[in-house]
């Protein structure tokens, strides 16, 4: 049995008991593996672009014995298949992004997309709720001294109302009052005010990202407050 990171494990947890699944960006193929030796989902197509990171997955899946029902595919982004749960986990917020749009037709079909941006979430969310994709749970994990979100996201048809702060902070976790959302943002607070204390440009562009930054400042003291209160 495959004992998955942190991260991979709470990923694993979240895909649905007998779903279709496809991982894209798969690498090692551990996921796929681990929800096929689990009995969680016994039709998964495990993608990736380069033939390198999909030659672990094949071998790990040769070496399981999970070749029946784990199908390895050398593809850039979805595959035009309909899959109940769609996993892209370990790529940028905006490269996520991307792929979901162009696959459209997939991702409004799927029941649930898991995805874990490793960086520009903010980016990733309003990309979602400008197309209509609503974000209905959230996860955090810390392993390896980072913090690492999940987003459950479905597709709702319609645009989504959100304001800056919505796209900058989980309201979610913050509802959750997650100890380990706490800890985040303590840390991003701490490396935005080191931003601040040292900014010392005095240009009108610089300005306004100097007030930009307060603003978000802001948002993460009020989330630090509502989590600790
Ligand atoms: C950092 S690894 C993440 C592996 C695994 N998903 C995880 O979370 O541990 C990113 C993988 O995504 C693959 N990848 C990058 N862009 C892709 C794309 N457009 N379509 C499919 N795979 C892609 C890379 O080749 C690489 O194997």
């Amino acid at each position: 049995m495959i004992k998955l990171s942190k991260r991979l494990q709470k990923i694993a947890d979240l895909v649905d008991m007998d779903s279709t699944v496809i991982d894209v960006g798969t690498d090692h193929g551990y996921v796929p593996n681990f929800l096929c030796s689990k009995g969680i989902s016994k039709d998964i197509y495990a993608t990736d672009i380069s033939k390198n990171s999909l030659d672990k997955s094949i071998e790990l899946t040769k070496e399981l014995g999970n070749e029946k029902y784990i199908k390895n595919i050398l593809a850039n982004g979805i595959l035009n298949e309909m899959r109940d749960n769609i996993i892209i986990a370990g790529l940028g917020g905006i490269q996520i992004a991307e792929i979901i749009f162009d696959a459209e037709d997939v991702c409004r079909n799927a029941k649930k997309l898991i995805l874990q941006p490793m960086q520009k979430t903010f980016i990733l969310r309003r990309e979602l709720m400008d197309r209509g994709y609503e974000i209905f749970d959230e996860y955090i994990v810390f392993e390896d001294d980072r913090f690492f979100e999940i987003l459950l996201v479905r597709f709702l048809g319609e645009k989504i109302e959100y304001t800056n702060k919505d796209i900058f902070i989980s309201n979610i976790l913050v509802k959750k009052k997650d100890e380990v959302y706490l800890e985040c943002l303590k840390e991003r607070k701490e490396i935005l005010e080191d931003i601040l204390n040292n900014f010392n440009s005095q240009n009108e562009r610089a300005m306004e990202r100097k007030s930009e930054l307060e603003e978000n400042l802001r948002y993460l003291s009020e989330a630090i407050d509502e989590i600790s209160n």
